[in-house]
């Protein structure tokens, strides 16, 4: 039996861009792997802590001397690891916040990180597991957009998946999402819509491939 964790971000519920085309990907996946088991987090609907002092310190105190906080956040640590090493795939859908990923998800990003348990020093904890990301971008950093080279997100979530072993990593862009929303992107319309059509034919294949 197949089995995908799926993370969601976007706190823009029926609006949100970055869920409609994950929303294409489920299904997709979901007709392939009938018995397949899809484990879903919501981040924004149910944030996880960022790492404090405690949560980080416990995994240098000895065991014996760990306060009971520093055990309840360690265990999490470990139970947010297992769960995403026990997964065949991984699906997270996110829009860009300031050049870069919610801080929602790098709280998540950072949780799971942990040295000596799951690291980017070699660590083959992803590996053999099919990652993609779903990224919706209000506006676009294409070559040749005035702000190419402003994107600090789509580099960053590959960067996490390789150093965590994975290779089959795929990301899922739809850029311009804001024409329409802001007024001086009006002419920009229809490379919105084509962008978005592309970004969920791209989701339905990559989970039927
Ligand atoms: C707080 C916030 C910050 C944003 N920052 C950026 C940004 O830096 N660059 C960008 O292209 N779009 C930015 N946007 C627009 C979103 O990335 C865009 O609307 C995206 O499609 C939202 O995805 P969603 O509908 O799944 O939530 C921002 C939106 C919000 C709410």
């Amino acid at each position: 039996m197949s089995s995908l964790l799926h993370i969601e971000v976007s706190p823009g519920g029926e609006h949100s861009v970055s869920r409609s085309i994950s929303a294409e990907f489920l299904t997709a996946w979901s007709a392939k792997h009938a018995d397949g088991k899809v484990i879903s987090r919501d981040l924004a609907a149910n944030p996880i802590p960022h790492l404090d002092g405690e949560a980080i310190f416990a995994g240098y105190t000895p065991e014996d001397q760990r306060s009971s906080t520093m055990v309840a956040k360690h265990t999490f640590r470990h139970e947010l690891i297992a769960e995403i090493t026990g997964v065949d795939e991984i699906l997270i859908s996110t829009p860009m916040w300031n050049w870069a990923i919610p801080s929602v998800l790098k709280a998540y990003i950072d949780q799971i990180i942990l040295p000596g348990t799951l690291d980017g020093s070699g660590a083959d904890g992803l590996k053999g597991k099919k990652v993609t990301f779903v990224v919706s971008q209000g506006g676009s950093y294409a070559e040749g957009a005035p702000r190419h080279g402003w994107d600090y997100e789509t580099g960053y979530l590959k960067q996490f998946a390789t150093a965590l072993g994975a290779t089959d990593v795929e990301v899922i862009l739809a850029e311009l999402t804001l024409a329409g929303i802001v007024p001086a992107m009006e002419s920009l319309i229809p490379q919105k819509e084509a962008s978005i059509a592309a970004a969920k034919s791209a989701a339905k294949a990559r989970a039927a491939a």
